[in-house]
């Protein structure tokens, strides 16, 4: 099937159906009357498939408890197998109910009020959210800039910042908003600092079925032994074949003590017990949806090509730093020279509802976060907004 086939190039409405894009803009950014480029999911038709496989269950009217599909588990080995050559055991795998519960359910499994986490800003906000929110303390390792908009972790400063209050690390990968996939010597170098310094390691990996332009994800725990031992990695169908609306991950956790502890609580308070379509959802994804997401990918790079023209062209005081990974571009706003602090207005004047770079640390300072997962249609619309206000 064809981009056009599969609906990549028709716009469908998406308000009032409860949907957070469209339907919280007045609420999140003062106006219902904006072009929303925000939060990361895609105004695209989510896969026949996975709708037909919840429809046929629909079919059957009695919505009673259910039991987990047999194919469940080993659909997410052989899509992680085939995908990024990683052979899991299926002991290793349980549902989880999203990622960023997860994130809070280790916090709470293994940490206590008071200890410490780090994290490599400019990052996804909940990484910050979530272990204040538990009363932990939040310790930044940020990202170094080492051309424009272009990061590397600093190791150095990694070495200083950890002490024995600090019990985990939460890294995203690939990341999340710089677009950056991690090579396996930087995997590696990380893993050597948190194994020296005991730290838990979540490695989410939300965004790995979307590398751009032969990019490849390296899953953190196939590193090194040590990588694998000390590490929860979580994965997801959501983010990819969007439907983050059915709420269905994973966690992979190879380390039997880790397991244990972890997965016995899960169990205990049902934590990992899924309602009875996310598995239908994941099966379907990781079963037949592989067309489906390639031909997603190719109009997420053509739209991104289209971005960094438009932006050469009219918008040149606005460069699009190009992700290796996803649909969520990171706007180098910086020579607009908007002061600091009013650069998100100034987009909301311009009629646009992105993502401003302060809330993903202040590192984010100058940046604007652009989903460019829409219809090359929409896409347009929002350029042209852009270069209304901002152009040459
Ligand atoms: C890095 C990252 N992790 C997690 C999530 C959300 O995951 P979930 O909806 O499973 O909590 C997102 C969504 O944008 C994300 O970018």
């Amino acid at each position: 099937m064809t981009t056009e086939e599969y609906g990549f190039d028709s716009a469908l409405s998406r308000w009032g159906t409860g949907c957070l894009k469209y339907d919280k803009l007045k609420d999140r950014f003062g106006s219902e009357k904006l072009h929303p480029m925000w939060v990361a999911d895609m105004d695209f038709a989510s896969p026949a498939c996975v709708r037909e496989a919840i429809a046929a269950r629909l079919n059957h009217p009695i919505l009673g408890y259910s039991v987990l599909p047999d194919d469940f588990i080993p659909s997410i080995m052989d899509w992680v197998m085939t995908h990024h050559q990683w052979k899991l055991q299926p002991e290793w795998i349980t549902y989880i109910p999203g990622i960023v519960k997860g994130i809070g359910m280790v916090i709470n499994r293994f940490l206590q009020p008071g200890d410490k986490v780090i994290i490599q800003p400019p990052v996804y906000h909940p990484f910050r959210l979530v272990p204040e929110g538990n009363g932990m303390d939040v310790v930044y390792n940020p990202l170094r800039e080492t051309s424009r908009g272009h990061y590397e972790m600093d190791f150095d400063n990694l070495e200083k910042v950890c002490d024995e209050r600090c019990r985990l690390l939460i890294l995203s990968n690939p990341h999340n908003p710089a677009g950056l996939t991690w090579s396996k010597e930087i995997l590696q170098r990380l893993a050597q600092i948190c194994e020296k310094h005991h730290l838990l390691v979540i490695s989410d990996e939300i965004h790995c079925d979307m590398c751009l332009w032969g990019h490849k994800h390296v899953p953190y725990a196939t590193v090194s032994p040590e990588a694998a031992s000390h590490s929860i990695t979580f994965g997801a169908p959501s983010k990819v074949f969007n439907i983050p609306g059915i709420v269905t991950s994973y966690a992979i956790v190879p380390n039997d003590v880790l397991r244990k502890k972890f997965y016995g609580w899960l169990e205990a308070n049902e934590f990992n017990d899924p309602n009875m379509l996310a598995p239908l959802a994941t099966i379907a994804c990781y079963r037949k949806g592989e067309p489906w997401r390639r031909q997603m990918l190719k109009a997420i790079e053509d739209n991104i090509l289209t971005l960094e023209d438009y932006c050469a062209k009219y918008v040149p005081r606005i460069r699009p730093i190009r992700p290796e990974a996803s649909f969520l571009v990171w706007l180098d706003c910086r020579d607009l020279d908007i002061p600091s602090g009013s650069l998100g207005d100034a987009f909301i004047q311009a009629g646009l509802a992105l993502n401003d770079g302060r809330m993903f640390g202040m590192e984010g300072k100058g940046f604007m976060r652009m989903n460019v997962g829409t219809t090359p249609a929409l896409l347009m619309e929002g350029l042209e907004k852009m270069r209304a206000v901002f152009g040459n």
